[in-house]
């Protein structure tokens, strides 16, 4: 029995019709681009090697690729946790490496994101890690709650909202990151093998969450191992090999 329940009735007007990302920005859309993309760790470690992509607005777009190749250091350029050694990363109009304070901070609520190791508060329940990045965005207490229960909901989880992340299994915890990715129902989702931790029936019911907001105008990018996933969706594949970007 799959856990997760896109069957169930959501507040469609937290995913389509949302006003508090109106205001972060001119459209509800991103584009993004990557233009002679090299990638350098300072211990000598080459990422991304001369990489140019783009990922049209409202697209959604798998990367592929080995384990080591890059994909999670691509995702970390576009929200300017690591910054190109070379080349531009361009987001909703901006080259990310020349954003500082408020103005990085502005785009990256732009961005919802699904980390590949989770990045949960241990000390803070289900319900407060989802809401937290709202409540520091200044949503209102009500805006909160009409977000809150269909996103659980939807991610399978509302019977868990007061637990404890280490009282829950690694699948379920994965998909309140992905909670807390969508929460805020951002125009730019960078999710970071959302599926690593789940059954099949759950990863097909993860992915069509993601499609969900896709389908509501959000550009959504997706790395993932899982080939057999990616053959199911018709989504354009991006793949990464020793730093290089192919489109398939
Ligand atoms: N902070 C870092 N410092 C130094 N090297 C790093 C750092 N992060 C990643 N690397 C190196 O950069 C390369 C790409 O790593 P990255 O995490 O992007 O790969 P990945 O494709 O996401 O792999 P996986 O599928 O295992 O998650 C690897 O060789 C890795 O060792
Ligand atoms: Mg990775």
């Amino acid at each position: 029995m799959p856990v997760l329940t896109t069957q169930v009735k959501t507040d469609k007007s937290v995913y389509k019709e949302d006003s508090k990302t109106q205001q972060h920005g001119s459209n509800t859309t991103v584009k993004v681009q990557l233009q002679s993309v090299t990638k350098t760790y300072t211990n000598g470690s080459h990422a991304l090697l001369n990489a140019n992509l783009e990922v049209k607005k409202g697209e959604f777009l798998f990367i592929t690729g080995p384990s080591g190749s890059g994909k999670s250091t691509l995702l970390k350029l576009l929200y300017g946790h690591e910054l190109p050694t070379q080349g531009e990363v361009i987001v909703d109009g901006c080259n990310v490496a020349g954003l500082r304070g408020d103005r990085l901070s502005l785009l990256r609520r732009r961005i919802g994101i699904v980390f590949q190791d989770y990045k949960l508060i241990t000390q803070r329940t289900v319900a407060e890690n989802v809401t937290f990045v709202l409540q520091a965005q200044g949503y209102t207490r009500k805006e909160i709650q009409r977000r809150l229960e269909p996103t659980l909901k939807l991610v399978g989880l509302l019977s868990k909202a007061d637990c404890f992340p280490d009282q829950l299994s690694g699948g379920e915890q994965q998909r309140v990151s992905i909670a807390r990715a969508i929460v805020g129902t951002p125009p730019l989702l960078l999710a970071d093998e959302p599926t690593g931790n789940l059954d099949p029936d759950n990863s097909w019911q993860v992915i069509q969450i993601l499609q969900k907001l896709n389908s509501f105008g959000a550009t959504v990018i997706v790395t993932t191992h899982d080939e057999q996933l990616v053959r199911r969706c018709n989504h354009p594949v991006v793949q990464v090999r020793n730093g290089r970007l192919s489109r398939k």
